[in-house]
């Protein structure tokens, strides 16, 4: 499904210099889109945008066509978009495999239909003993298990900011890597520093520095 934020601007409560200005992005369906730029140039604040966890100050988000807002509800949030973030958050003491089926036991989805295809997701993404406990994964095969559960839900879009900031450059290229090929068929909407990470994704947008910052640098 695609994504697009059309006019987006955001500027955080009581401050006054708008973070996004009139920004517009258009994911079209299945493919990649890359955002880099220095830190602050408000990466994480165009993915909590797209990713329906932040309200916009102006323009609108539409997910295959379709205007959504935070004030959507969590069923329609929770169909719609997945995270991967810079940490997993993975249940410790449970396996890989039950880690992955959390979201598709929560969306009402039984253990039985759900276990065969959340095993193929971890072989997709690298993980090939899906009953290792998750305290005993490595920081990338954790990350994998994240990635692995995020498609679980079936969502429309993922969003992933800085997935592998946590993880050693080969790493991290290794586990961007299984990201886009797992997911591919899915909108993804990535924020990275590694340039070669970005490099995977079919398309990469540089945000800049607010003219200010720029004139200072210069
Ligand atoms: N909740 C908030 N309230 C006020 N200002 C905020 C808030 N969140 C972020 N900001 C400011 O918005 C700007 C953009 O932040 P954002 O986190 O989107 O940048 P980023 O590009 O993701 O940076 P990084 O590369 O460090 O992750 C920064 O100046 C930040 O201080
Ligand atoms: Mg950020």
């Amino acid at each position: 499904m695609s994504l697009q934020l059309t006019g987006v601007g955001v500027t955080y409560p009581g401050t006054t210099r708008p973070v996004l200005v009139d920004f517009d992005l258009l994911v079209p369906t299945g493919t990649s889109l890359a955002l880099m730029g220095p830190s602050g140039t408000g990466k994480s604040t165009a993915l909590a945008v797209a990713g329906l966890l932040l309200a916009p100050t102006t323009g609108e988000v539409r997910i295959n066509g379709r205007s959504r807002t935070v004030r959507d509800g969590a069923e329609v949030l929770r169909r719609e978009v997945a995270w991967v973030l810079q940490t997993v958050n993975l249940l410790p003491r449970r396996t890989a495999v039950d880690n992955v089926l959390l979201p598709v036991l929560a969306a009402g989805g039984t253990r039985e239909d759900a276990r065969g295809e959340a095993v193929a997701l971890l072989r997709r993404v690298g993980v090939q003993d899906p009953e290792q406990v998750a305290r005993t994964l490595s920081g990338g095969q954790a990350q994998r298990v994240g990635v692995a559960r995020a498609l679980a839900a079936r969502p429309s879009v993922i969003v992933a900011d800085e997935p592998t900031a946590n993880l050693d450059a080969a790493t991290g290229r290794d586990v961007a890597r299984a990201l886009l090929t797992a997911a591919a068929g899915t909108t993804v909407l990535l924020a990275t520093h590694d340039r070669a990470v970005a490099a995977m994704a079919d398309v990469v947008v540089e945000l800049e520095p607010p003219e200010q910052v720029r004139r200072v640098a210069s």
